[in-house]
């Protein structure tokens, strides 16, 4: 039986009527049209999903919608302020990014682990990203961006 559920997406509360297997990665990109979350795999293993719930990084092919009900979704597209957001402006000037599938999910986690972790070494941003694979396989460019983007983040804090 579909149910009602009401979710805030990057400061916007939508309400909808979704089926109870509705997993919150479509509920964000079939029902909002919220396509900077990626399925990479449906199956909990790329990380090209990621968002924040409630202020922290899930990989939201493993989350029902209904699961989200009364929650708080960030995701890709509501990371940026009127300007990129730190993280996103280094991926572009460090070149983090080939095809870009995964950048979404790669951003989500980063920013999760510079919430967590202001001042990462390189083993703890590859530890922190464990769970988010580049099919590009441009690890070292994604490294660089996340600690550019740290340096920003703590000069501007
Ligand atoms: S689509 Fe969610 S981890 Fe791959
Ligand atoms: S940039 Fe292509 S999968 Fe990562």
């Amino acid at each position: 039986m579909k149910r009602e559920v009401t979710i805030t997406v990057n400061g916007v509360t939508h309400t909808r009527t979704v089926e109870p297997r509705l997993l919150l990665v479509h509920f964000l990109r079939d029902e909002l049209g919220l396509t900077g979350t990626n399925v990479g795999c449906d199956s909990s293993q790329c990380g090209a999903c990621t968002v924040h719930l409630d202020g922290q990084a899930v990989k939201s092919c493993t989350v029902l919608a209904v699961q989200a009900d009364g929650c708080r979704v960030t995701t890709i597209e509501g990371l940026a302020n009127g300007t990129l957001h730190p993280l996103q402006q280094a991926f572009w000037e460090k070149h983090g990014l080939q095809c870009g599938f995964c950048t979404p999910g790669m951003i989500m986690a980063s920013a999760d682990l510079l919430s967590r972790i202001p001042n990462p070494t390189e083993e703890d941003i590859r530890h922190g990203l464990d769970g988010n694979l580049c099919r590009c396989t441009g690890y070292q460019n994604i490294v660089a961006a996340v600690q550019a983007a740290a340096e920003k983040l703590r000069i501007e804090n």
